[in-house]
């Protein structure tokens, strides 16, 4: 479908500015966790499943508010270059085609020295927070699939991170 298009973004003011906005769209849902569970309790209802699993992770988006507070970026880690990876809607697969030119990126920049990260944070923000759709500026209608963040890596690392094995099934 050839779909795919990608936002390249330099600017350190709008990197700071993309990176508040997620934060901000965090600060914005552990709000309403905590409201709603507080609605719940004192009503004595139950509290659902989804609820539940998303107080799983407000710890960890609290954290995100005190770090941007400290000055630190928690979303696109002082980044010199951001790459947002978005289509428009179409029958096929925009999201895997996103995916798979982020991947390709991300081998391709290792060739050139470049480290990357995968920003899933901001695309998750992205898909569901209207201030931060406005300030990314696309095209009318397209849906972000993909963030990375390339630079130069201060670390090298001298050996790869163990993994648990894979778990593959031959058919004869
Ligand atoms: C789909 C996806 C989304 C990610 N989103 C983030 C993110 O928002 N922020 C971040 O710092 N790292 C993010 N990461 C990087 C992971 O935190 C981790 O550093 C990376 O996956 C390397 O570890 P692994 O080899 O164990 O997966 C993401 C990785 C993946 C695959």
């Amino acid at each position: 479908m050839q779909t795919v298009q990608i936002k390249i973004i330099t600017n350190r003011k709008r990197i700071k500015q993309l990176s508040d906005l997620t934060v901000e769209f965090f600060m914005e849902m552990i709000n309403q966790v905590d409201q709603k569970m507080t609605e719940l309790a004192s009503g004595g209802k139950e509290i659902p499943q989804e609820l539940a699993e998303r107080k799983l992770f407000v710890d960890r988006y609290r954290r995100m508010g005190q770090a941007r507070d400290l000055g630190i970026d928690p979303i696109l880690h002082n980044a010199p270059l951001v790459m947002v990876f978005h289509s428009p809607p179409n029958p096929s697969t925009p999201k895997d085609d996103c995916v798979i030119a982020a991947q390709t990126v991300v081998l391709g920049s290792m060739t050139m020295g470049l480290g990357s990260c995968y920003i899933g944070l901001l695309t998750k923000a992205a898909l569901d927070y209207p201030p931060l759709q406005e300030a990314l500026d696309l095209p009318p209608g397209n849906t972000v699939h993909s963030v990375l963040v390339l630079g130069y890596p201060k670390l090298k690392f001298q050996k790869a991170v163990d993994r648990n094995p894979l778990t593959v099934q031959w058919e004869e």
